[in-house]
């Protein structure tokens, strides 16, 4: 476990993207972000996709669900999932096929769903301590991501 504190969003989005970064060779890789609402999650996530090789505006996925990019170079794909509506729905997405896929996947309100746990994954947990600072608390299950938060 790793617990890191940022002053802004630029300084979250950095965090982001170092990890992107490290964990660019990775063939698989699952994170969760884990926080309440506008605790920089998303921000998480663009700084992740931009270290990880994505080129392309990531946006908050929230209306859909899931969205998919690429690498620029066209090695990995990227899946930004936002679970916070998954309860709309209904069984007509499969999640599994993103978990036991490739490339990597970064999901938002992972605990929307019951029961729902990858076996390897990085969990990040941010917690607001006042409007401009947060606290980025880092646990690695499994997959060997450990050098990775090391080095963050
Ligand atoms: N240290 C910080 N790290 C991240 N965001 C910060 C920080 N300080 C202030 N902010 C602000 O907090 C907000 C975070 O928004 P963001 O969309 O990333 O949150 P979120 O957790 O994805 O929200 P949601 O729960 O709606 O998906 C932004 O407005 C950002 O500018
Ligand atoms: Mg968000």
């Amino acid at each position: 476990m790793k617990t890191k504190q940022t002053a802004s969003a630029n300084e979250t989005y950095r965090v982001g993207y170092e990890l992107g970064l490290l964990l660019k060779d990775e063939p698989h890789i699952v994170i969760l972000l884990d926080g309440d609402l506008g605790t920089g999650k998303t921000t998480l996530a663009q700084g992740i996709a931009k270290g990880y090789g994505v080129d392309d505006i990531v946006n908050s996925p929230t209306f859909t669900i899931m969205k998919r990019y690429q690498t620029k170079d066209h090695m990995h794909h990227f899946y930004h999932l936002d679970l916070y509506r998954l309860h709309e729905v209904g069984n007509d997405f499969d999640l599994e096929e993103y978990i036991d896929g490739s490339g990597m996947v970064v999901i938002e309100w992972p605990y929307q769903v019951s029961a729902f746990m990858p076996k390897d994954y990085l969990l990040i947990k941010i917690n607001k301590i006042d409007e401009t600072h947060r606290e980025l608390t880092m646990t690695c299950v499994g997959f060997p991501c450990k050098r990775a938060v090391k080095y963050i």
